[in-house]
């Protein structure tokens, strides 16, 4: 896999210097619908001879959400070009929000490479969203909107930026928001080696070359790395995985990352699907279904992503990321219809659907993840994040991650409200499913215990509900992002592409953990 541009990001500052006065490619100001302007604008509108305040009569600044405004070359404004975006009505502003004008503005920056960004970070701004919230979600969303999907370009369309400064009312300020840019800058670095991972096509990203990255960046953060290929795999009697990897040249990893800086706490599992290409298999998916299947990995990607800002962060915590990682292929060793699997956890499966293959690759990942072994001690709560349905895609659309909360455990519902809590404080959307033992018969197999597909309708519960099956009587939650991790079309705030959904509430998830 080549080197990533993705990896570089931004060097930052905090100053209480006056905007006019920041050299930078791009100065970034924020713009409410109504009131009175700030007074860092005020201070803008009297260095340009009132210009904002023209633009405004005359009805070209409008502040209104999405609003994007590029001005270049402003007279007595240091920065080359000053760009204006639209945060809607005041105060009503949201971290995601900010964080979303913000990528929108500094995306008209990060098109060539070596640009700086200034960002003002108004009092107003600071009082809506709390001065080290927004400054954390400044740095994460201009590292965001340093990378995109063109990583294979001749010449790079998207780059990020050299540096990043917060301009900030107060100097009393600076200090804090310096920590909190710093915190945004892993965040955001996490996101986007999750969605290069995501992004980069199956012939790169296999489970081999994922393995050997992980590696290198488990070296580089202090992570511990187990790596199990095909033997070890065999030996812990992964049967359900390596059926699903048969049919490909590429042979199959697990990937365990350990950050283990909680003492004598408990652990906290993270498993991720890791289906570097998803054919469908002999149950072989037509053009249109298999185009944008390099993306089957990314609940892997979180989880590797996430695992990075964690040891970034060095949260005291113990926490245990799983990558499953295998290629779903067409090949006369290929899982057939009918097969009978026997997984690592006893249950056996009788396959009647090859594409239904991500449930069969975490059946025995997150069973390794419950018992622990020679990669790890045993879990204690347990998240998983899959591409896992098409029909959660049709329940929720393309924005909201599927929760849905294990009736397994007693701590199931409490458990769940962490793993909401974490989705809300991170800014990231999701909706909570029906977990009813009613699914349950759905998968009834003649042949054998389970059956790895149910009816077409509720089909995001049945492979919900398959893999409660793999879980003991461990609190878990398993999140279907299929909808949310990629998106064939960009906008005006993001890339088309790999979003890097998940990264966020799970680090959100294990700083929690255990408070
Ligand atoms: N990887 C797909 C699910 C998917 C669909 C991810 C769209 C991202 C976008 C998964 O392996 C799959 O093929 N699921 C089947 C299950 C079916 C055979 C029961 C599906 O959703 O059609
Ligand atoms: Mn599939
Ligand atoms: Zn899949």
């Amino acid at each position: 896999m080549p080197v990533s541009p993705a990896g570089r990001v931004p060097k930052v500052l905090a100053t209480a210097e006056a905007a006019r006065d920041v050299s930078a490619d791009l100065l970034l100001i924020p713009v409410w619908k109504r009131g009175e302007p700030g007074a860092e604008l005020k201070n803008l509108d009297a260095a340009t001879g009132g210009l904002f305040a023209r633009l405004r009569s005359r009805g070209d600044l409008t502040g209104k959400t999405g609003e994007c405004l590029v001005l270049p070359d402003l007279p007595h404004v240091a920065a080359d070009r000053a760009v204006c975006v639209g945060l809607g009505e005041p105060g009503a502003l949201s971290p995601a929000a900010w964080a979303k004008a913000v990528r929108t503005g500094v995306r008209k920056a990060t098109g060539k490479p070596g640009r700086t960004a200034a960002v003002l970070l108004t009092k107003e701004v600071a009082e809506a969203v709390g001065l080290r919230r927004a400054a954390e979600e400044l740095a994460c969303a201009a590292t965001i909107a340093g990378a995109g999907p063109g990583l294979y370009k001749s010449e790079p369309d998207r780059s990020p930026l050299e540096a990043l400064t917060a301009i900030l009312a107060d100097t009393a300020d600076v200090q804090p928001a310096e920590e909190a840019l710093e915190r945004g800058i892993k965040l955001g670095a996490a996101v986007n080696l999750a969605r290069e991972l995501v992004d980069r096509p199956a012939e790169d990203v296999h489970p081999e070359s994922v393995a050997e990255r992980a590696a290198a960046f488990a070296k580089d953060v202090g992570l511990g790395c187990t790596i199990l290929g095909p033997e070890e795999l065999e030996a812990e009697r992964c049967g359900s995985l390596l059926a699903v990897a048969r049919g490909s040249a590429r042979p199959p990893r697990v990937v365990v990352l350990s950050h283990l800086k909680g003492g004598d706490g408990p652990t906290l599992a993270l498993v991720g699907k890791g289906v570097t290409f998803d054919s469908g298999g002999l149950s072989l998916k037509p053009n249109e279904g298999m185009k944008d299947m390099k993306c089957d990995m990314a609940g892997s990607a979180a989880v590797l992503g996430a695992m990075a800002a964690i040891a970034g962060l060095n949260l005291p915590v113990n926490v245990v990321g799983y990558a499953g990682l295998v290629e779903n292929m067409v090949s006369g060793n290929s899982y057939k219809l009918g097969d009978v699997l026997q997984t690592r956890q006893g249950t056996t499966v009788e396959v009647l659907n090859t594409d239904a293959e991500g449930r069969l690759v975490l059946a025995d990942v997150l069973d390794m993840a419950v018992t622990g072994g020679s990669w790890a001690e045993p879990a204690d709560r347990l998240v998983d994040l899959a591409t896992l349905t098409g029909a959660c895609v049709v329940a929720l659309g393309e924005g909201i991650v599927g929760g849905f909360p294990g009736v397994n455990s007693d701590g199931g519902e409490a458990w769940w409200a962490e793993v909401q809590a974490a989705f809300e404080a991170a800014g990231e959307e999701v909706w909570r499913m029906p977990m009813a033992d009613s699914f349950k018969s759905l998968l009834d197999s003649d042949v054998a215990d389970v059956k790895n597909v149910g009816p077409r309708y509720g089909g995001a519960v049945t492979a919900a509900k398959f893999l409660e099956h793999f879980v003991g009587d461990k609190p878990w939650v398993h999140l279907d992002i299929a909808g949310p991790a990629f998106r064939e079309k960009g906008a005006a705030d993001m890339a088309s592409g790999a979003t890097g959904v998940g990264v966020r509430t799970l680090v959100r998830l294990a700083e929690n953990f255990g408070q």
